[in-house]
């Protein structure tokens, strides 16, 4: 086990109707002007904005609202938001919504409070100091980033588009109400796509090469067990408030690095598929369903007997002790049978790709003099060799 330092300062907020309660949570925090940042269509046709509206009036509170994000969020909005929020005082982000809101948030917040233009810390060139406050209602199990240090942007550059990562520990929200009932009226895809994002979360932790870590094993594994049990009441009855309780709460779990911090962790897959989501704007559970089976096919001989275990404690599969390989082979099959089950593509043409872009996407992933993963290092050839799989 490797020595760490692990802190979970977000607040969270569980429970049916509990968004009505967002307004004392952003006061508790030190708000008194807020952005209300969200997406497209789901939370106004709701009536849930109204709802958190209501809640920051009742505690006296001023607020903007700024909706229109886009899934795989991009950066002119967040160019707008960083405006609005400079010239109108704002000093607290409540984004409601998914992932893509959240981290919109975040690169708003960020923007806010340093100096430099946000793709310098998106492209790693700069350090962030700081971030606004950021608070989250979310309304689909998924991405994570209502407990994690990380934000992801898609910046619409003059040679393409760039999806990157932002990551530090004052990029924890303050606080996150997680209403399971809120994720009801997902339309059954991006239910799909959630649910194989958070069983990549863990994988990525899962597949490393630090040895007795026997307690976050065992925990990854209860984590994607409880996924797989729970995925199909959910898609079978998408108003099975226990099943999205079940699958909210392992979705914050499988990203907060609970399951992370006492070893080396990979992140590869999601690297290579943030180049599928930048190019197609596909989203980026659907990518990562594609990715990360073809991945775990390319690293099985790296260490068999990982694999194998992955295979027995998460999918029950038979153990082979003649031919452990046999074994991790089921256990990869097995994920991509459940995966697509939910209705998951299993190819690249399915996600809207072509093979002729492998070009493109190792350009874009910018492989060049570096390699990807920890797991196993992956130089360009490597990425080059994924991808053809895809
Ligand atoms: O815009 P609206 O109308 O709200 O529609 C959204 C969107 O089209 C819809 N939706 C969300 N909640 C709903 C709903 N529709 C009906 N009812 C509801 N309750 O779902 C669609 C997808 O939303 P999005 O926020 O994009 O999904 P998700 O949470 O999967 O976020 C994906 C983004 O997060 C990034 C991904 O790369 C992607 O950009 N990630 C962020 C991470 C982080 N910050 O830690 C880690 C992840 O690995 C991931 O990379
Ligand atoms: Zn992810």
């Amino acid at each position: 086990m490797e020595s760490f330092v692990y802190q979970m300062p977000t607040k969270f907020v569980f429970g049916e109707g509990r968004e009505t309660e967002a307004g004392k949570y952003v006061k508790e925090f030190g708000g008194t002007k807020v952005l209300l940042h969200y997406g497209g269509q789901s939370a106004e046709k709701s009536g849930l904005l109204d709802r958190v509206g209501a809640s920051l009036e009742k505690e006296g509170l001023t607020y903007i609202r700024l909706g229109g994000v886009k899934p795989n969020p991009k950066s002119p909005l967040i160019y707008e938001g960083i405006r609005i929020c400079r010239e109108e005082k704002v000093d607290f982000i409540l984004a409601v919504g998914g992932g893509s809101v959240i981290d919109s948030a975040k690169a708003i917040g960020l923007g806010v409070v340093n100096e430099d233009d946000i793709w310098e810390y998106y492209s790693k060139k700069k350090e962030p100091k700081g971030m606004l406050p950021v608070g989250v209602v979310l309304t689909i199990a998924a991405a994570g980033s209502e407990g994690s240090n990380g934000s992801v942007v898609s910046f619409e550059r003059e040679d393409g588009v760039y999806k990157r990562d932002c990551g530090g520990e004052f990029m924890r929200p303050k606080f996150s109400i997680l209403n399971p009932a809120l994720t009801e009226t997902l339309p059954p895809y991006q239910t799909a796509c959630g649910i194989v994002d958070m069983m990549a979360h863990v994988l990525e932790r899962y597949f490393t090469n630090t040895s007795d870590v026997e307690l976050t094993d065992n925990l990854a594994e209860a984590i994607m067990k409880t996924i797989i049990a729970e995925a199909p009441k959910v898609m079978e009855n998408p108003e099975d408030y226990q099943a999205r309780a079940n699958l909210m709460w392992a979705g914050t779990f499988a990203h907060n690095d609970l399951c992370g911090m006492d070893r080396g962790q990979d992140w590869a897959s999601h690297n290579l598929e943030h180049e599928l989501s930048a190019l197609y704007d596909c989203a980026h559970g659907a990518g990562l369903a594609v990715v990360m089976p073809a991945w775990m096919e390319y690293v099985t001989e790296h260490n068999v007997m990982r694999m194998a275990r992955f295979a027995v404690n998460v999918f029950g599969c038979h153990m082979d002790f003649a031919d452990p390989e046999n074994t991790a082979r089921a256990g990869i099959k097995a994920l991509r049978s459940f995966w697509t089950s939910l209705g998951m593509p299993r190819t690249l043409e399915e996600l809207g790709g072509k093979k002729e872009d492998i070009p493109t996407l190792l350009r874009m992933l910018e492989i060049e003099g570096r390699t990807l993963g920890d797991y196993v290092e992956l130089n360009g050839e490597d990425c080059e060799n994924i991808y053809k799989m895809l």
